[in-house]
């Protein structure tokens, strides 16, 4: 028996290694963090119970019966953040460059399910080459089954993503159908096809960063939410997150200590010029109104026309949605409705009540927006709104037009 023990201690130590001390070394040299260092900074101290820890591919490709490593280039499990219950993955770069197969795809699968059937939030930490090439088509199988159990997931547990390296061609869509995508600056790029492969088509000559960097993606393309300094950053924004959201459709986000005071703003009084055409930081306004520090801002650098966030009002969590006169004059146009549409659409899933600051001059006239699609954008916005049955309090703080 105690063979044996040892057998399975001499493994786990094995496993802890990923793909050896000089990838690690290499994952450090890039600034970057393992994926088990990122999962143990998440997670309360002790809590994470790792499953298929031990879990290998079986694949003879190519001559990956020499290379095996235990894990198989992802780790997954459970734990607790800030005492609430969550699920994860962290794909492991060190091993196959954290790329996805059949079984490292099958782990990640189950921890979806385990997320779902227990009503937990689920994080992904993704830094991965993509499909692993040896195992090909079987590869690519895997990726269509966390797709679809991505969709299942949709509007009942929370799905958080963060990218912490490479993600590159069908990768990116796991990432994209979840609900937030927090993107670590410099080390972290998203694109469907490379720069080479850019280059190659149309001759533009695009470097990664410029293509699909976290400022690509939370300044012009609106592909994610929010983008953090480093690794560190990046895993405390994602628990500051946790703090406003229920655990799963059918409950509440948690009520937080607050003390309540009869002190009027007088501030609120002059923030907002008469002049309607005058600007002003509907921010501020927020800032007010909410609990004091409480405002965690969604897309802060896209589409700034429109602010979306949450908040806390009396300890409880609601969702903000603000005309921002300081941008565009507030105006209406598609990436403000796409955006602030999605926001509406998480916040009536997870029972957020929402807090909506009108102070608009109307759509943005124009061939460019009307060609973008604003019709059936806009219509996205406005049925967002309609279809929500969370409470909805509008405040119009100067004009609707
Ligand atoms: C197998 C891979 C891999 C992959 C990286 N590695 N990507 N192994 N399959 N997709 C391995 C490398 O061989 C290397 O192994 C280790 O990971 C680190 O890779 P490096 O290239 O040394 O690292 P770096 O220079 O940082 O470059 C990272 C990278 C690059 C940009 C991700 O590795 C790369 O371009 N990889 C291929 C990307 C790709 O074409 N993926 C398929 C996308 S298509 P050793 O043993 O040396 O440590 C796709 C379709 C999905 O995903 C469709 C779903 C519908």
């Amino acid at each position: 028996m105690s063979s044996k023990l040892d057998l399975l201690n001499s493994k786990k130590a094995e496993a802890l290694m990923g793909g050896g001390e000089k990838r690690i070394e290499s994952q450090h040299g890039k600034g970057k963090l393992t994926a088990r260092e990122r999962v143990e900074l998440l997670m309360d101290e002790g809590s994470f119970e790792e499953i298929g820890m031990l879990a290998q591919h079986r694949s003879g490709n190519f001559g990956l019966e020499r290379q095996k490593f235990l894990g198989d280039g992802v780790i997954t499990g459970f734990g607790k953040v800030n005492g609430r219950l969550v699920y994860v993955f962290a794909q492991d770069f060190t091993v196959f460059g954290g790329s996805l197969a059949e079984i490292h795809a099958k782990k990640i699968v189950r921890i979806m399910d385990l997320s779902l059937q227990n009503g937990a939030p689920l994080i992904g930490l993704n830094d991965s080459g993509g499909a692993r090439i040896q195992e090909g088509v079987v590869s690519l199988g895997g990726y269509a089954d966390i797709f679809f159990k991505n969709t299942i997931a949709s509007g009942v547990v929370p799905q958080i993503s963060a990218i912490m390296g490479p993600c590159a061609g069908g990768a990116v869509y796991s990432p994209a159908l979840t609900d937030f995508i927090y993107m670590v600056q410099d080390s972290s790029f998203m694109f469907v096809t490379g720069p080479n492969v850019v280059k190659t088509v149309t001759h533009e000559e695009v470097t990664s960063e410029e293509l699909g960097g976290a400022s690509t993606h939370s300044e012009k393309s609106g592909v994610a939410h929010f983008s953090v300094a480093n690794d560190l950053a990046c895993i405390n924004d994602i628990k500051k997150l946790l703090q406003y959201v229920p655990q799963n459709c059918e409950e509440e986000s948690p009520q937080y200590a607050y003390e309540a005071t009869d002190e009027i703003c007088l501030d609120l009084n002059s923030i907002i010029p008469e002049n309607p055409n005058t600007p002003y930081d509907m921010k501020e306004v927020i800032n007010h109104l909410v609990d004091k520090d409480s405002f965690y801002e969604v897309q802060d650098a896209y589409a700034e026309n429109i602010v979306c966030g949450f908040a806390f009002l009396g300890g409880k969590s609601i969702g903000v949605v603000a005309n921002q006169p300081a941008f565009l004059a507030g105006v209406l146009d598609n990436n403000a409705s796409n955006k602030a549409g999605r926001f509406v659409r998480f916040c009536d899933s997870f029972n957020i009540p929402l807090l909506v600051l009108e102070d608009v001059p109307g759509f943005l006239p124009g061939t460019d927006q009307e060609w973008g699609g604003i019709i059936k954008n806009g219509a996205k916005l406005l049925y967002a709104f309609c279809e929500a049955t969370v409470p909805r309090i509008t405040v119009i703080t100067r004009k609707a037009y």
